[in-house]
């Protein structure tokens, strides 16, 4: 199949739109990873996005909107809650879990009574959704790869198999959105993301949301936490903070390793390619982008040093636990 590719000008955007009227399946960029969207009333269409991704059945995809205006039409007996974190975060990377209005598609939903909705902080998102519709959209990889956050990461893994990719540049987040259901109380945290477990909990009030592993049940509340996530073929070693040098000196490691870890505190000569980072903001927006590369190059064993598990801190150790295969 041929992959059109397009810009961000607003000629390409409405043929992309055009497209996704058409019942197709094209790339986006969103400011956390990018999305392949399909109409999110075109059963077929979103169908069609199940089976490029390889992905699972009975894992629901997040419908993106063009503004909380359209809240309406995919969602049902929306609380006034929902429309206070729309006010706070929209357009930006919280998704919220509500009751689902019966139009949209049964597959993007994967049956459930819910439906996860966001709109996302990109413009050339906002535009392709406002000149077509909204847009049931995953990650824009193959299940079990890591999310793309870089245009080309979609070209390669995604050309020929897509209808069309719309070129965005790099995104500025870097993992996918906090993910949060309304539909029981307390509210729970589904995923962690760039919007803290902290700042939500401030804003909705203390004990007013908790994270998932308090919650029981959440199996069957979000159905694709349970698969792997985010894997590189490397392996990835988590290695508490200070215990870098030792770790690498006690494992007598063979072939070549990559460490990511904080800039300043790698100083020894084994490692000659690492990846270092000022900030947990900076971690985040390169994490994927990092695995990737570190499989390109071949290498087997990433070691990565642990960040502290609170603010974006927390979404970060759940991607990498994922990826390690822990969890
Ligand atoms: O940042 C993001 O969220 C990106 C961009 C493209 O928006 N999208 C993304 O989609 O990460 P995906 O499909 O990779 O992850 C969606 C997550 C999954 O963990 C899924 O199980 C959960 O949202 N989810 C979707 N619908 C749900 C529902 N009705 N109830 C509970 N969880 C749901
Ligand atoms: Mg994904």
């Amino acid at each position: 199949m041929e992959t059109k590719i397009y810009g961000p000008g607003e000629a390409d955007i409405e043929e992309a739109a055009s497209i996704i009227m058409k019942g197709g399946v094209v790339a986006f960029p969103t400011e956390t990873v990018y999305g392949l969207g399909a109409d999110a009333f075109n059963e077929k269409a979103v169908k069609k996005v199940y089976e490029i991704k390889g992905r699972p059945n009975d894992n629901p995809m997040i419908v993106h909107l063009e503004s909380v205006n359209q809240l309406m039409m995919v969602a049902d007996e929306i609380p006034e809650v929902a429309y206070n974190l729309a006010e706070k975060y929209w357009p930006g990377p919280l998704t919220i879990v509500l009751k689902k209005n019966p139009m949209i598609s049964k597959t993007a939903t994967a049956k459930l009574k819910t439906v996860a909705v966001r709109v996302p902080n990109n413009n050339i998102a906002r535009k392709l959704i406002e000149l077509s519709s909204p847009l049931a959209a995953p990650s824009a990889n193959i299940s079990g790869s890591p999310s793309p956050t870089r245009e080309k990461h979609v070209v390669d893994e995604l050309g020929g198999k897509i209808d069309a990719i719309i070129k965005g540049g790099d995104v500025s987040v870097g993992i996918e959105s906090t993910v949060l259901d309304l539909t029981t109380e307390p509210y729970i945290l589904l995923r962690p993301g760039k919007i803290t477990f902290e700042e939500l909990q401030d804003f909705l009030g203390k004990g007013k949301v908790i994270k998932k592993e308090e919650a029981k049940k959440v199996a069957v509340k979000s159905p694709g936490l349970k698969y792997k996530h985010y894997s590189p073929k490397a392996k990835i070693h988590i290695v508490k903070k200070g215990e870098l040098e030792r770790f690498i000196e006690k494992s007598k490691f063979t072939s070549e390793v990559i460490v990511i870890a904080p800039k300043g505190v790698l100083e020894m000569e084994i490692v000659r390619k690492n990846f270092t980072y000022q900030g947990l903001d900076e971690l985040a927006k390169n994490i994927f982008s990092w695995f990737r590369k570190v499989d390109s190059m071949g290498v087997k064993t990433i070691i990565f040093e642990e960040v502290e598990e609170k603010g974006l801190g927390s979404a970060i150790m759940d991607r990498v636990n994922k990826a390690a295969g822990q969890k």
